[in-house]
């Protein structure tokens, strides 16, 4: 690695937010020979500390969002080899698939017809009856109407990759006020100069750049039991809301998440605990028995057409923002695009459907509405 206190003073290029996307930025970058630093208050304190950490292209895969399709399908291959580097037990990586499962009639024919997507897009996905889900995870509910197998949905402790992450890069911890192509000025009044600025600031970068990214709140609850009592991370539409549970090696296991436009509010409400509470019960009885050991709120960075502002933006700064729910799984592949673009290089993926100039016809002050989510939200 490169001198780090010569790299922190005036390093080649700084990213501004520690949480997987920029950690991760910087980390390709410091790989490549670039003197690479972040900045960030509370490195991976924000959406990356909430994530359950599914990396599931199949299963994120929704309506009319093919062009996020390729990138999360590319993205999911470039996962293994990111995972071996960092250490595949240390960040708990585990490539067991996904299940899916439908609680009632009606969450059953909201799942048929998303598994046709599955099959028009060419997705390798198994239709399973109830019996079939209910071998492969026998926590299941006995009146489970059916599911859906996806062996490429994949998923990571994300709190364990950024630590490993943070083991790895060097980072500031002041917040950024304001930024530019070559500059960016820390609250205390700093100023550090480089020459290149990556912007990876999740929700915040809204409020940074003036681009429409805003915050999407999302309560998670913890719970902790014997080890493997949950075999398969298990997502589930019951009684047409939805619910996932993503088990860890050590017995924990993530239940999630709301998708509520609050704004910056990170409380975690009654109601909220309780839809979370009530739909994981429902499809998975066996879980009311163990521990609940956390409950938490993360803000996931939306953008107006769900997908991620990746590439130069006309201010000259770079972005790689607005990641929404898979910050996690494409976290490696925007690291990798960013590297490219930042020495000049073609980058490992088409970027055009991820321009930072994409959103610039919309009227200032006003966000373009929210695309809505297909019914079925993960
Ligand atoms: N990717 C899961 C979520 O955003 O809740």
């Amino acid at each position: 690695m490169a001198d780090r206190h010569k790299s922190l003073s005036k390093p080649d290029v700084v990213v501004v937010g520690g949480g997987v996307v920029g950690l991760s930025t910087a980390w390709q970058l410091i790989k490549e020979g670039v003197e690479a630093v972040v900045v960030d208050p509370q490195p991976g304190a924000g959406a990356s500390h909430a994530a359950a950490g599914m990396l599931a292209p199949i299963h994120e895969a929704y309506w009319g969002e093919s062009h996020i399709l390729g990138l999360n399908l590319a993205a999911s291959q470039a996962w293994p080899v990111f995972a071996e580097q960092l250490g595949v037990d240390a960040v708990d990586y585990c490539r067991n698939g996904m299940l899916m499962a439908a609680y009632d009639v009606d969450d059953k024919a909201l799942l048929d017809n998303l598994s046709d997507l599955h099959a028009q897009e060419g997705l390798p996905v198994e239709r399973l009856r109830s019996r079939e889900c209910r071998s492969r995870e026998p926590l299941l509910a006995p009146g489970v109407r059916g599911g859906v197998y996806s062996p490429l949905d994949h998923h990571v402790n994300p709190r364990r990759v950024v630590a490993e992450l943070l083991r790895r890069v060097p980072a500031v911890a002041i917040p950024a006020a304001e930024v530019s192509q070559n500059r960016v000025m820390l609250e205390d009044g700093q100023t550090m100069s480089c020459q290149q600025v990556v912007v990876a600031a999740g929700a915040w970068t809204g409020r940074l750049l003036g681009v429409p990214v805003r915050p999407v709140k999302g309560q998670i609850l913890r719970l902790s039991g014997p080890e493997g009592l949950l075999r398969l991370p298990v997502r589930g539409v019951v009684r047409g809301s939805s619910v996932y549970a993503v088990p860890r090696s050590d017995g924990e296991i993530v239940v999630g998440a709301t998708v509520e436009e609050q704004g910056f509010d990170t409380r975690v409400t009654a109601g909220g605990v309780y839809e979370l509470l009530r739909a994981v019960l429902s499809l998975l009885p066996g879980l009311s028995e163990i521990d609940l050991v956390e409950t938490w709120a993360g803000l996931r960075p939306g953008t107006p057409d769900n997908a991620p502002i990746i590439g130069t933006g006309a201010d000259g700064i770079v972005y790689a923002a607005g990641h929404y729910r898979n910050g996690i799984l494409t976290a490696p592949i925007t690291a990798a695009a960013v590297a490219a673009l930042v020495q000049g290089r073609r980058p490992p993926v088409d970027l055009s459907p991820f321009s930072p100039d994409r959103f610039a016809a919309a009227p200032t002050g006003r966000l373009p509405e929210a695309k809505p989510l297909s019914g079925v939200p993960g």
